[in-house]
């Protein structure tokens, strides 16, 4: 691991830390903006000119009690959206931003004259992008009172004719048109799928898209692999077994049940990486983000393992050129790091012998966004032979 912060275990309370957590350290990573305006390709679009300010609904008054102190888990969610810390983490992730807007700005002809839905718009940047590209009308959904800043944003910067900034949970609003052409969303979380919001993106695709309508991102897959990480197991689980010469075993179970967000060097990756799973999000279900997937992982060296390593890609795959990003080991870092799951036992592995097993991933029954996660896996080496089931909640 190589965070000076450690790991960040996954409670609710943490998403308000999230914006504290990232750093990028390339040589071309310069202000985001500056580097969108220099790799702008598109010409301006006649949207720019405006005469009028599109409205933007009013908060239901059970949204105005979300500042009250009946809080619910869930409306804690949506109030870490509305600090601009997390969006300006989410925004500094170029990574992320950038395919975005390549997506758009280099497909153009997609949005040219198209209705476009923006779940969960939080700043507006998404939509910002489709106007700026011809997309005829944009409707911003965004639940939080960041809502009232995407309003300012979109104003300000000459679209108000264009987007229309809905405040309002996708799952309760009215949209003023029946039907859209292009449904584009942010929606990912820390293993793909902490958070759930891709839920909400299934229920605006099932309600509004227009028969042969492009979801965007359309593909996410779900990958595994196993890493060698002696020090910061020892660091963060083994702390516990003797803490000032105390048993504090009982913090170790809970230590260890609850997977670690956190970026994990490549060179601590001791076998291939296996895709466990990929979402088609223009087809699936909503059920189908629960599933049960096999993995077998063969050793690439002799080694130890302390750790499976969990980690996610997009994909716009309705592009002219395929375009997407990882947020695995190998590739540049974002936001979303990479999940570690430990191992309660030392795995000592030789080159070319593997272990199998399968990972079951579903919704905790008592809150939708948090993630039970169970491993199943074996190893049956010459040095070593486990087999052991473990269950790790992401909250
Ligand atoms: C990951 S952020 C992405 C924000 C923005 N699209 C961007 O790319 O910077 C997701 C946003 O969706 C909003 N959101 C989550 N669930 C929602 C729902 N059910 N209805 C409306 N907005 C939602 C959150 O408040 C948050 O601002």
């Amino acid at each position: 691991m190589d965070s000076e912060l450690g790991p960040s275990s996954i409670a609710t309370s943490d998403l308000e830390m999230r914006p504290t957590k990232i750093r990028f350290e390339y040589e071309d990573d310069e202000n985001p903006q500056q580097r969108a305006d220099q790799d702008e390709t598109l010409t301006e679009s006649s949207n720019l000119e405006v005469e009028e300010d599109a409205a933007m609904c009013e908060p239901s008054a059970g949204e105005d009690s979300m500042v009250a102190d009946d809080h619910t888990s869930a409306d804690y969610y949506f109030d870490s959206y509305s600090h601009f810390g997390i969006h300006e983490e989410m925004l500094k992730d170029v990574v992320r931003t950038k395919t975005y807007q390549n997506v758009i700005y280099k497909n153009s002809f997609l949005f040219k004259d198209k209705v476009v839905l923006d779940v969960g718009a939080g700043t507006g940047i998404l939509s910002l992008f489709c106007a700026k590209v011809g997309a005829k009308h944009v409707y911003a959904v965004e639940c939080s009172s960041m809502a009232g800043m995407a309003q300012e944003i979109v104003k300000s910067n000459g679209f108000s004719n264009v987007i229309t900034v809905i405040k309002g949970k996708i799952e309760e609003i009215e949209l003023p048109v029946s039907q859209v052409d292009i449904i584009i969303s942010e929606w990912m979380g820390y293993f793909l799928l902490y958070e759930n919001m891709l839920n909400t993106v299934l229920y605006a695709r099932n309600k509004w898209l227009v028969t042969d309508g492009l979801v965007l991102p359309d593909k996410a897959s779900l990958y595994l692999t196993a890493i060698e990480d002696a020090d910061y197991k020892e660091d963060k689980i083994e702390f516990w077994n003797s803490v000032y010469g105390f048993d504090m075993r009982c913090i170790r179970k809970q230590a260890i049940a609850e997977p670690l967000v956190d970026i994990v060097d490549s060179k601590q990756i001791v076998t291939n990486c296996q895709l466990l799973k990929t979402m088609d999000i223009s087809k699936m279900e909503a059920g189908d983000a629960s599933f049960t997937a096999p993995f077998k992982l063969v050793a690439e060296r002799d080694d130890y393992i302390h750790a499976f390593v969990a980690y996610f890609d997009v994909s716009f795959t309705k592009c002219h050129k395929l375009t997407g990003f990882s947020t695995g080991p190998k590739s540049r870092s974002t936001h979303w790091k990479q999940t570690v799951l430990y191992t309660e036992d030392v795995l000592t592995i030789c080159q070319g012998e593997t272990v199998v097993g399968d990972m079951t991933v579903t919704q905790n029954k008592k809150n939708h966004r948090d993630l039970d996660i169970t491993i199943k896996y074996s190893l049956n080496g010459k040095n070593c032979q486990v087999l052991r089931t473990q269950h790790y909640k992401m909250r």
